[in-house]
């Protein structure tokens, strides 16, 4: 180990957010910068893969010179660089993963390659240098690609234990949103028109697969909100039925959604014993899904760590986070690391 303290550039381009973040010892953000792609991909209510690579390419470099300036640091000053290399749209993935083989390369700085998922969990321990979480630990991670319970038995270990067998829950806030002719991206958009309905007003149903089973279904409740809105077997180009409550339908569907995020995440709770759960994602940073899950914590005595919401949507700040365990560690990568869209 160092004896100064160790700075990490972390490099996330895996879906549509350009990120770059200086974090220290793994826990200290010191910079960071997202640029997100939003506005380009808007018009087709969903991302592009084409248009997100070419975005990437134009955003990277500047933003990694920002990000460092922003620290006040100089290049020399890093000592890893990290990258995001799976899941995501390969093409995007590549190009975070060339520019951070070229910096390593001609800095003659070690190389972490960093899970997603994992990186979205770890959120949960930045700017929080002793957690001390008691462990078994259930992490949820709920973003626009997965919905995914982990268990964990150690710091930074985890084992799938259960995963979406169609939609992801961020992806089903995006359809429904542009089902209700919300702006994308949808969780924000469904979440501002909730927030002036009656989540009670419209009972969708909770998409539950089987009681038992720790996986998540969400296609059963947008085609539920599509003929709701639109009409039975309406397809989604149907008009929306005249004298419909877009903020009852909207505060109904999230209710559900969160509702369903809930209780599966407590079955697992019950199931493996756990003392502790952590969260990240996109839909993390969803308000009712944080006062309701806050709620049900407490109800049943267990720790919930929910991180700010600058962490849940894509960053690379849990990337460089994580980047710093993998080194303590000596889970270093070298210049054959590759993307892999899925894993
Ligand atoms: O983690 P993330 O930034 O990217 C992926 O890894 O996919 O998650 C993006 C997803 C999108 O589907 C977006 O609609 C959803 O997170 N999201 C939200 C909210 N903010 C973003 N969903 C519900 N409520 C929100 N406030
Ligand atoms: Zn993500």
């Amino acid at each position: 180990m160092p004896k100064r303290p160790f700075i990490c550039l972390g490099i996330e381009t895996s879906c549509d957010e350009t990120s770059a973040a200086l974090v220290k010892d793994g826990y200290n953000v010191l910079s960071q910068i997202v640029v997100s792609q939003e506005n380009l991909h808007k018009k087709y209510a969903g991302v592009v893969p084409e248009i997100a690579c070419r975005a990437h390419l134009e955003s990277i470099l500047p933003v990694i010179d920002r990000v460092v300036k922003k620290a006040k640091l100089k290049w020399f000053d890093i000592d890893a660089i990290a990258v995001t290399v799976t899941p995501g749209l390969v093409g995007a993935l590549l190009v975070g993963l060339s520019v951070a083989k070229t910096l390593s390369l001609v800095w003659k700085k070690p190389l972490i390659g960093i899970n997603h998922l994992e990186a979205h969990l770890y959120a949960s321990y930045l700017e929080n240098p002793r957690p001390r979480f008691q462990f078994p630990v259930i992490g949820l991670v709920a973003s626009g690609g997965h919905t995914s319970l982990f268990i964990s038995r150690r710091p930074f270990g985890y084992q799938k234990i259960g995963g979406t067998l169609d939609d992801a829950a961020g992806e089903a806030f995006d359809k429904v949103a542009a089902i209700l002719g919300l702006s994308y991206p949808g969780g924000l958009s469904i979440e501002k028109s909730a927030a002036l309905g009656n989540p009670h007003a419209i009972k969708f149903p909770r998409g539950f697969t089987d009681a038992h089973s720790l996986d998540f279904s969400f296609s059963g409740l947008k085609t539920a909100v599509l003929y709701y809105a639109r009409g039975q077997n309406a397809r989604r180009d149907t008009p929306l039925k005249k004298g419909i409550c877009i903020t009852d339908i909207s505060a109904g569907f999230q209710e559900a959604a969160v509702d369903t995020l809930i209780q599966r995440t407590f079955q697992a709770v019950q199931k493996y014993k756990a003392k502790t759960v952590i969260m990240g994602g996109g839909v993390v940073a969803n308000k009712r899904l944080r006062d309701k899950m806050s709620l049900r914590a407490k109800a049943e005595d267990v720790r919930l760590v929910i991180p700010p919401i600058r962490f849940c949507t894509d960053n690379a700040a849990m990337v460089a986070g994580l980047a710093f365990q993998k080194w303590k560690t000596g889970k270093i990568s070298n210049l054959y690391l590759d993307a892999l869209p899925t894993q």
